[in-house]
């Protein structure tokens, strides 16, 4: 049962708790508004607690997307306290992303493959991270049409996007998806074109990609470049009454296809981000905090850690698992509240497969739960 709270109620001095909102189903359906979502946030900016939205969604970068998100609910937000799916990817132009990727040296002066809704974009938004050598599925179209047998779905995008390559067949040193791509059968048989290669060189072909039956015998693969994914939602939910595929979708097709195609010998090496990742709540957290310091005016170093962070989602497999499982290296709590906007609906989906600390009917009333938890 979802008790009714009343969010007037001044807290007291700045707190040590703060919020993460979720975006899509929480604050948004798509582009309109949830209700109550203008409210939550202007109460929260109005006594300086602060928050920050992280979602699984992407496509555009930050400043656009939160210029976006600024005037669909009329709220003044900054790119200070706005995570999106690829955001973490900005890491892996000088370094490694977290707790992994060791042998990543930074990618800023390699040919990364790009992929996602708009590809073109995502390429933009790689390019205004750092990365310097982008390749997107059109390019390699545009150079080779035959790597693609039949009439390619969206001819006039790519020949309007296209870029020559920098040589007839690229090394690619990195494929990412950073966020649900469209053609899907193009972007699969060039990914898998990728994966079977000798050390990533396009047009090649390696026997041995995939053969982990192999490994161990004396027997090395040859080198098949890194695989990221931003985003793991298989469903999230959007205009449409019932839950949307998501771009994990994409990526159960395109294990499936890796599968067939190597005799179910290997699993797809893969690395995820996106929530229910730790890696990216952790870098959430740091984003967090940063705004938490500034909003107070004061630096990090000199403010006790949060100890509470109030995790607002509507899919218990993302939002709610994330924020239960998330371990912080500060000993701050996340803590999750599930909304009834989103993709989990108790009619379709029975008891949340992971158990939120509350269940409360839309953001307006899990911001008054919180306010009404710290007293
Ligand atoms: O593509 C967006 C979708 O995966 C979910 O986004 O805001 O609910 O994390 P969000
Ligand atoms: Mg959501």
């Amino acid at each position: 049962p979802c008790r009714s709270y009343s969010i007037d109620r001044r807290p007291p001095k700045p707190p040590p708790f703060a919020f993460a909102f979720d975006i899509d189903g929480v604050l948004l359906h798509v582009a309109k508004p949830i209700p109550g979502a203008t409210q939550a946030l202007q109460y929260l900016q109005k006594h300086n607690i602060p928050f920050i939205l992280l979602t699984n969604g992407g496509g555009k970068h930050e400043t656009e997307r939160v210029a976006d998100l600024s005037s669909r609910l009329g709220v003044p937000l900054t790119t200070d306290n706005f995570v999106q799916s690829h955001t973490p990817f900005r890491e892996l132009v000088h370094g490694s992303l977290g707790d992994i990727d060791i042998d990543v040296k930074g990618l800023k002066d390699k040919n990364i493959l790009v992929t996602g809704s708009d590809a073109s974009k995502c390429r933009r938004i790689a390019e205004q991270y750092g990365f310097r050598h982008v390749i997107t599925p059109a390019d390699i179209l545009a150079a080779h049409p035959d790597v693609w047998p039949f009439e390619p779905l969206m001819k006039e995008v790519y020949a309007a996007t296209a870029r020559p390559l920098p040589d007839s067949n690229p090394k690619i040193d990195a494929i990412f998806v950073f966020n649900d791509p469209r053609d899907w059968a193009l972007d699969i048989q060039i990914i898998l074109d990728l994966l079977q290669s000798k050390e990533g060189v396009l047009g090649t072909y390696s026997p041995k990609n995939g053969r982990a039956d192999l490994e161990g015998h004396g027997w090395q693969a040859d080198g098949q470049p890194p695989l990221y994914f931003s985003n793991p939602d298989l469903l999230w939910s959007a205009a449409y009454h019932l839950p949307r595929f998501g771009q994990g979708a994409f990526q159960a097709a395109l294990a499936g296809v890796w599968h067939e195609v190597t005799g179910g010998k290997a699993p797809l090496k893969r690395t995820v981000i996106g929530k229910p990742h730790a890696r990216t709540y952790a870098f959430a957290e740091r984003v967090l905090n940063a705004h938490r310091a500034a909003v107070l005016g004061k630096d990090e170093k000199e403010i006790h850690p949060l100890r509470n962070v109030y995790m607002v989602g509507d899919n218990p497999a993302s939002d709610i698992r994330g924020a239960n499982e998330y371990e912080s290296p500060l000993g701050t709590k996340w803590t999750s509240v599930l909304v009834r906007t989103g993709v989990w609906d108790p009619e379709r989906g029975g008891e949340p497969a992971y158990e939120p600390k509350a269940i409360v009917g839309d953001v307006r009333g899990a911001v008054a739960w919180a306010l009404e938890r710290e007293g």
